[in-house]
């Protein structure tokens, strides 16, 4: 469904962005140890050297806790002046209640409602715009949106094919409407296409295929995923959201200052931004240090090219994600 600025009946802004990684760092050489790989393999088909894991006792809502603190800090923005929390999440502390209810608790937001959202991948961006239209409406002011994942819980270690690719980590902001503002979110896309279900999915553990211990046995409850299919599908879906999303704003790739993309994968990135004419100095990059965090990775580089200057004010900033579902959404932010 269109989703065009004059949509907007305010102005939605980004005040501040957060985020956090686990202090565990698992590397390429120490997965050769693991299963029969190199790092020449990782690196050359995937672009990632390491990944980090949380530690036994640190939850999902641990890791969002901490980076929604560092959001906090930066917007300037106390805990009971949030009233709206949505966490992205495709590993949740429990089935219920919802990781965002967690992170209320820990953070003391007591104003707050508190829902997550199951869109994998681009579980932050649809977070973001599903964040955009309460704001929009005027029924919530400042919202808390967070992208956390503890995939180390659902990876194969046997698997090769998968457990490369995951790490773990969590990515926030605080997102406020104001009657105007410079920085604001210019347009968004989103997507879904359900036919998709089997190329990536965890099999078991729902009400689909509860999880018994046989089932557990064949590692129903991990990751299973055609890797060259979803690598077609993330192309191309990430290319066409990017490209309608410029053309809702008005704008060409040429006034792109950076393009912020889901981190899976260094190859999907560079088809991605070959066929937009995106170079590579105009792309953000930070996967080969974390691997894919599913719904926390495009809300950690955005913090990280927030953080470290590679975004500035005024910048023309292209956040595009794609995943299981399969689901795929991209936002044009003037920074
Ligand atoms: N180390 C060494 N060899 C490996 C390996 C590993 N970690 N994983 C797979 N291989 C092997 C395969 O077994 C296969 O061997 P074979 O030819 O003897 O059967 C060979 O490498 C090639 O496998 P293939 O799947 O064709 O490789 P690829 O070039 O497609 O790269 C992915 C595999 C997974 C890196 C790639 O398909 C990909 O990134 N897909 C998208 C994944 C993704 O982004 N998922 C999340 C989306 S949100």
């Amino acid at each position: 469904m269109p989703d065009t600025p004059k949509d907007d009946l305010c102005h939605v802004t980004i005040l501040g962005t957060g985020s956090y990684l686990p202090e565990k760092v698992l590397t390429n050489a120490d997965l050769e140890k693991m299963v029969e790989t190199s790092d020449d393999w990782i690196t050359s088909r995937t672009g990632i050297k390491e990944r980090r894991i949380a530690a036994p006792g640190e939850a999902t809502s641990d890791l969002g806790t901490k980076a929604a603190l560092k959001a906090m800090e930066e917007a300037d923005i106390g805990a009971e002046e949030i009233d709206l929390i949505i966490c992205a999440t495709i590993s949740p502390d429990t089935f219920f209640p919802s990781t965002a209810c967690y992170i209320q608790k820990n953070l003391g937001a007591k104003n707050a409602v508190c829902f997550d959202i199951s869109a994998a991948c681009a579980g932050f961006l649809y977070a973001l715009q599903v964040a955009r239209h309460f704001l929009n409406t005027g029924n919530r002011k400042t919202a808390l949106i967070i992208g956390a994942e503890k995939l180390s819980v659902m990876v194969n270690w046997e698997d090769r094919n998968t457990c490369v690719l995951f790490g773990d980590g969590a990515g926030a902001a605080i997102v406020q409407s104001r009657e105007k503002s410079d920085r604001k979110i210019i347009a968004s896309v989103m997507g879904s296409d359900g036919n998709q279900t089997a190329i990536l999915s965890v099999p078991g553990g729902g009400s689909a295929c509860p999880i018994t211990p046989a089932n557990a046995n064949e590692k129903l409850n991990t990751i299973s995923m055609q890797g060259r299919e979803v690598f077609k599908h993330a192309v191309n879906a990430m290319r066409d959201a990017s490209m309608q999303a410029l053309e809702r704003a008005g704008l060409t790739a040429a006034d792109v200052a950076m393009v912020i993309p889901h981190q899976a994968n260094a190859r999907i990135i560079e088809a991605i931004t070959d066929r937009l004419g995106i170079p590579a100095e105009r792309t953000f990059v930070n996967l080969h240090k974390y691997g894919n965090t599913s719904a926390a990775a495009v809300a950690i580089a955005l913090d990280e090219a927030n953080k470290s200057g590679a975004i500035k004010p005024g910048d023309i900033v292209l956040l595009v994600a794609f995943g299981a579902g399969l689901t795929w959404a991209s936002t044009i932010i003037r920074w």
